[in-house]
């Protein structure tokens, strides 16, 4: 039993852990009604041109096939007539589906089956036929890099490169080192366990409960509420458990359209799940073409950064990412040229994948920091930590903490750095080659506006709500863990609502920003929660707590007392009895702090080491260890926080020799939509990892002082893999993943 009085900071398992391991955590496609229906959807067969003809006959002879839904009987939706978009949409205009017989990517919903039972809408859905006039697709991004264009407007939350700083030319020509190189990577696909799934709970024609899998159930009613005309009041959608999301739940996905349309259409609960093969088709981390332009003085000094890069993008969106500018941040350098650009292709839009634009630009520009180490013949950490700077150089600010130097020196030294011999190929291991590789990852440290509520009740039972998610990071676990310890009451005593639309107002969970945003508020009404109470005191009687200030006031077992060891004090339910109540709620509220952020950024750090063991025979690459460390200000919870850099660790992995999509570029398909051939790491292909998180105050970042997890243990990672990887065997790989054809 933890102590509750201590309790943040404490590796507390997860709340919600027995429930998931017991499978009585229920996910949105694992809600039923009696007399609910099923939907199957019809996946288009080609990348580009148009619907000629749906044949549905024999689909709707499948006995228990209620409805079959096609661009030409759709029903009306207000959607259809207005430019609104949802709220992480990027510039454009985004997918419709069944809006019109036009075919914009591979896998693109064309039909929609309704029937009794799943088994049936499957059924009747594969005896579709779709008749197509197919156009010639361009999928691929080095036939489209010649089209690249600047994006005019920007997307929301997307910082835009900085202007150029110095003589970035200039000092690169006269410089004593130089290196220049084009790094290439390939598209990726979320694919969390979980697939997208939505039941629609039909209550009337305007009021609905909306089981949905997102990242925001907020966002998710904003979008029907506003496609289908109905009141934010008579919608609740709820995603009490998601499994796994990574960014792919960011956005409302077509399922949530196709599943409300159809429940609406026919007055009945519905429910609509993804295939596999349509997680592939519906969003993607953009694949992309970088080159990055280092040079240094004698010294190792740098001198010129340059880092221009180009992203896929859909033709209907401009995706954008913030991917070079990571680059003008990352070291001290007073001339740099950052540079994005965007190609269309016949793809579904790309969309947010952890860490998205930094996982990418940081892989270039840290395969290059490892190219340029070798051309001045300097340890790669030694030219790190030589041009390491603590101030943001893009945006002239100051950081609200920068300790990355405590996770360049602890992790050096937990992975035994200093053992490292410089030359390519010389340590090996029997007949592998051994390498040791390392990389620098950044990530941003934000806020986003966040509500919440907390209750205290006279048995001792703490309430604390919001309308935040938890998408396997620990969200329930870090938020119970706070309200446990505003009022010294077990973590059992603690009940954690949130996942439900009509709870107070958070964002997506998304950005890393949730424990830092909602945690903060949680924190934030705990002591107003504890004021109130003061106040209550301070009016009763004879009260012992006199003038005191909500400050100079704690809560300890179940007494609010001067201080710690204080016997002065009032018990709580005292308290709430003066008043006759038996519970008091107040609401917190966080977010960015707008004046603060003209002089101060902020960013979480990482450092990567990584072990490689290569067969040359075979051209197996192993990664043999990582040790990852990680400055992200202050860890509430080091077990869940762990679990986030271990999985971004593996994610990493994945990046630099598994993940890519395969699209066949004759006919714009995706080859390898499925778990068989779109590779991930499995359990063989993962060995010793190892989390430090170094010691950093913030008490800026957030007025709880931290900085957030969920994406800052992938970036870095796929980069110090390569230069493990050119450790070992001495040849340099700039096209990932890096897969055994390309190392033989
Ligand atoms: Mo994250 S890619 O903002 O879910």
């Amino acid at each position: 039993m933890f102590n509750p009085s201590k309790i943040v900071g404490l590796p507390v398992s997860r709340i919600d852990g027995p429930l998931k391991v017991s499978g009585t955590a229920p996910y949105a496609a694992e809600h039923y009604e009696p007399g609910m229906l099923h939907g199957a959807i019809v996946l288009s067969a080609i990348a580009t041109g148009k619907i000629r003809n749906i044949d549905t006959s024999k689909a709707e002879a499948v006995p228990g096939v209620v409805k079959i839904y096609t661009h030409e009987n759709r029903p009306s939706a207000a959607w259809w007539d207005s430019k609104w978009q949802d709220s992480v949409a990027p510039p454009g205009s985004p997918f419709r589906p069944l809006e019109k017989p036009h075919i914009q990517f591979d896998g693109q919903p064309v039909t929609l089956v309704i029937a009794e039972t799943y088994e049936a809408a499957r059924d009747a859905a594969s005896l579709v036929t779709v008749e197509y006039k197919a156009e010639t697709p361009e999928t691929n991004l080095h036939t489209v890099y010649p089209n690249a264009y600047e994006p005019k407007k920007k997307r929301s939350g997307i910082q835009p490169p900085p202007k150029p700083r110095g003589e970035p030319e200039e000092a690169f020509a006269g410089a004593a080192y130089r290196i220049s190189a084009e790094y290439v990577m390939e598209g990726e696909h979320h694919n969390p366990m979980e697939l997208f799934a939505t039941t629609v709970l039909w209550e009337s024609d305007q009021q609905l409960t909306v089981h949905d899998k997102t990242q925001g159930s907020q966002a998710s009613r904003d979008y029907i509420c506003n496609i289908f005309g109905l009141d934010p009041d008579d919608v609740v959608v709820k995603n009490a458990y998601v499994g796994g999301a990574f960014g792919q739940g960011l956005r409302p996905k077509h399922q949530l359209f196709l599943a409300v349309m159809a429940s609406l259409d026919l007055k009945r609960s519905v429910k609509v799940e993804m295939s596999r093969q349509e997680m592939f088709a519906l969003t993607w981390r953009p694949s992309s073409l970088q080159t990055v332009s280092l040079a240094a003085d004698a010294d190792g000094m740098l001198q010129s950064v340059m880092h221009h890069a180009v992203q896929a993008t859909s033709r209907y969106e401009d995706y954008q990412e913030v991917v070079v500018n990571w680059s003008g941040l990352a070291y001290k350098c007073d001339n740099a040229k950052l540079t994005y650009e965007l190609a269309q292709v016949d793809m579904s839009t790309p969309g947010d994948m952890r860490a998205p634009g930094a996982a990418t630009g940081v892989l270039a520009l840290e395969s290059a920091m490892d190219e340029l180490a070798t051309e001045i013949g300097m340890d790669p950490l030694d030219l790190r930590v030589k041009n390491f700077i603590h101030f943001d150089q893009n945006g002239d600010k100051q950081l609200t903490s920068k300790a990355l130097h405590a996770c360049y020196r602890e992790g050096a030294e937990a992975f035994g750095w200093s053992e490292r011999s410089a030359a390519p190929r010389s340590m090996r291991d029997g007949h592998d080659l051994v390498g040791w590789g390392m990389a620098t990852g950044f990530w941003e440290a934000g806020m986003a506006p966040a509500e919440a509520k907390v209750r205290y009740a006279i048995d001792g039972k703490v309430t604390v709500s919001a309308a935040a998610t938890d998408i396997g990071t620990g969200t329930y676990t870090i938020l119970a863990q706070l309200g446990a310890e505003a009022f010294d009451v077990p973590i059992e005593a603690v009940h954690v609502a949130i996942a439900d639309s009509t709870l107070p107002t958070t964002g997506v969970e998304g950005g890393s920003w949730t424990a830092a945003s909602t945690g903060s508020a949680v924190q934030i009404a705990a002591e107003a929660v504890k004021a109130t109470l003061l106040d209550m005191a301070q009016d009763m009687e004879n009260s012992p707590l006199g003038k005191a200030k909500p400050e100079e006031v704690v809560i300890r077992d179940g007494r609010l007392v001067l201080d710690v060891n204080s016997q002065v004090g009032i018990a709580l339910s005292d308290i709430l009895a003066s008043k006759q109540l038996s519970s008091v709620e107040e609401p917190g509220k966080a977010g960015p702090d707008m004046l603060q952020m003209r002089k101060f950024v902020s960013y979480t750090h990482s450092a990567v080491f990584v072990e490689v063991k290569i067969d040359e025979q075979l051209g197996v690459i192993r990664v043999t260890r990582v040790v990852s460390a990680i400055g992200a200000g202050r860890i509430l919870n080091p077990k869940t926080a762990r679990s986030q850099i271990l999985g971004g660790i593996v994610m990493g992995i994945g990046m630099a020799l598994h993940e890519e999509s395969m699209i066949d570029h004759r006919t714009g398909r995706i080859m390898n939509h499925n778990l068989a051939e779109y590779h991930v790491p499995a359990h063989a292909d993962i060995s010793d990892l190892e989390v430090i998180f170094v010691d950093e105050h913030d008490d800026k970042a957030s007025p709880i002082g931290v900085k957030g997890l969920g994406e800052i243990g992938i970036v870095g990672v796929a980069a110090a893999v390569a230069n493990a990887i050119y450790h070992a065997t001495g040849t340099r790989f700039r096209h990932f993943p890096i897969t055994i054809d390309k190392i033989l």
